[in-house]
């Protein structure tokens, strides 16, 4: 160890005093944003947007676009050093936002599909823009105090988890290609539903993996008085989604983390006539390599199984629809990002040992798709005072989370601290001095 992290969290501490923009112009484009979100894949004025400002910050910046869709990096090169990779994702969901903010988003827009969609960026990447745009103007400034390399990327589509993987498939470290310099440590936050002025991460598997699926059960359809001459799908999906229950509760230690839902069972249209197809949705979600194998594989054998035991007259259809890896932080650079929120934010706000997240995220590709480790970690959004109240009252569950179409972290102190992470996990590694 060279520096001791009292020295170094002076200097960040500095650095972030001294350099750090007036936020003001931060607040009014996250406001901005959020009024103006775009489903995932279709964020062209929100990249249009983030490329202008980037390009007003400073003629040194290497701006590439288009890049996986509407992906984008800006590359700082300043001086020898390492190079790191800070990502924040820009895509929107189709959510009704009921927030009652003065700037609640009343947009709406055509899915892929083609169907009108509310439009609302209720799992709070409108932050994740906006201080990963202020950490670079942030970093140009304080470019005396540091050497190194920094890539600032913005990523499209993480809601399907496709962003990551299209930016990787579209040459984004190829040197032929969009040629992003290799980092050496991939970086990259959320916000989430602790109170502002928190933050959190683990080494270790952080984010759950998700893979979701399209079922299609094939029966044969009829008149409902005569249920003999047909195969009713019905009943057969019925069998798969309370037989699915039993992977969790029978198949699984009861100390492995686990989640198997069914949140679409569609077939049918009206009561006298057995319908032909039924379709399930299905979303599963595990934290370890071995568990996630096992569970995919029996939810297809369950399936299987039903479909042989009702008769049905052709295999069913199983496509899958969307598949998030797991996110495992590097322990090496879990605790460096670890003494140094530390150093910065204090033992109090920040927790190192966050319990594993269900939730599931792409980031990691930019890393394991090049082998090299990544780091992410969840800065809190919610109003310390009400966090507090609905705890004290036992109503912890009814604080909104992501998702929610009453999602609404409190702009300050939760901006400030998006920002300052941000810098302090780039200075850990690029700051002068120090020895990461
Ligand atoms: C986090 O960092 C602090 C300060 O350096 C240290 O005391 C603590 O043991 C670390 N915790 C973990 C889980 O790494
Ligand atoms: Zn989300
Ligand atoms: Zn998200």
């Amino acid at each position: 160890m060279g520096e001791s992290v009292a020295a170094k969290s002076s200097s960040f501490g500095s650095v972030i005093a001294k350099y750090r923009p007036d936020l003001a112009p931060y607040e009014d484009i996250y406001k901005h944003c959020h009024a103006n979100g775009e489903l995932s894949t279709q964020e062209k004025e929100t990249a249009s947007l983030i490329t202008e400002h980037l390009k007003k910050l400073s003629n040194d910046l290497d701006i590439r676009t288009g890049i996986g869709g509407h992906g984008q990096i800006a590359i700082l090169k300043n001086g020898p050093g390492k190079t790191i990779l800070l990502r924040a994702d820009i895509d929107a969901l189709p959510v009704q936002e009921k927030t009652g903010l003065p700037y609640a988003s009343t947009k709406t827009m055509r899915d892929t599909d083609g169907l009108v969609k509310p439009v609302m960026h209720a799992c709070g990447h409108d932050f994740h823009i906006t201080s990963l745009l202020a950490a670079a103007e942030t970093l140009i400034a304080a470019r005396s105090t540091w050497s190194g390399t920094i890539v600032f990327l913005f990523q499209p589509a993480e809601e399907r988890g496709s962003g990551a993987r299209a930016m990787v498939d579209d040459g984004l470290y190829s040197a032929d290609k969009h040629a992003c310099p290799i980092p050496d440590v991939v970086l990259g936050q959320h916000v989430f539903p602790l109170q502002a002025g928190k933050t959190a991460t683990r080494a270790g598997p952080v984010m759950s993996a998700a893979d979701s699926f399209k079922v299609t059960i094939y029966g044969s359809g009829g008149h409902g008085s005569m249920p003999h001459r047909t195969i009713d799908p019905v009943v057969i999906a019925s069998h798969i989604v309370v037989r699915l229950q039993t992977i969790r509760s029978r198949e699984v230690p009861p100390d492995e983390t686990a989640v198997v839902t069914v949140g679409a069972l569609q077939a049918g249209s009206t009561e006298n006539v057995i319908s032909d197809e039924a379709v399930l949705k299905i979303n599963i979600r595990s934290v370890s390599v071995e568990w996630r194998e096992k569970i995919l594989a029996s939810v297809k054998r369950i399936i299987k199984a039903e479909c042989l035991a009702g008769d049905c007259p052709k295999e069913p259809l199983i496509e899958p629809t969307s598949s998030f890896p797991l996110t495992i932080n590097d322990a090496e650079v879990a605790g460096e990002i670890n003494k140094s929120f530390t150093a910065y934010f204090g033992e109090k706000n920040h927790d190192p040992s966050l319990k594993n997240v269900l939730g599931s995220e792409d980031f990691g590709i930019l890393g394991s798709s090049i082998g090299k480790p990544y780091c992410f970690w969840f800065f809190g959004g919610h109003d310390a005072g009400m966090y507090e109240e609905m705890v004290k009252k036992g109503e912890e569950q009814k604080i909104p989370v992501n998702h929610s179409p009453f999602f609404a972290p409190v702009l300050q102190p939760t901006l400030t601290i998006g920002v300052d992470a941000l810098v302090v996990a780039a200075l850990t590694y690029v700051g002068k001095g120090s020895d990461g």
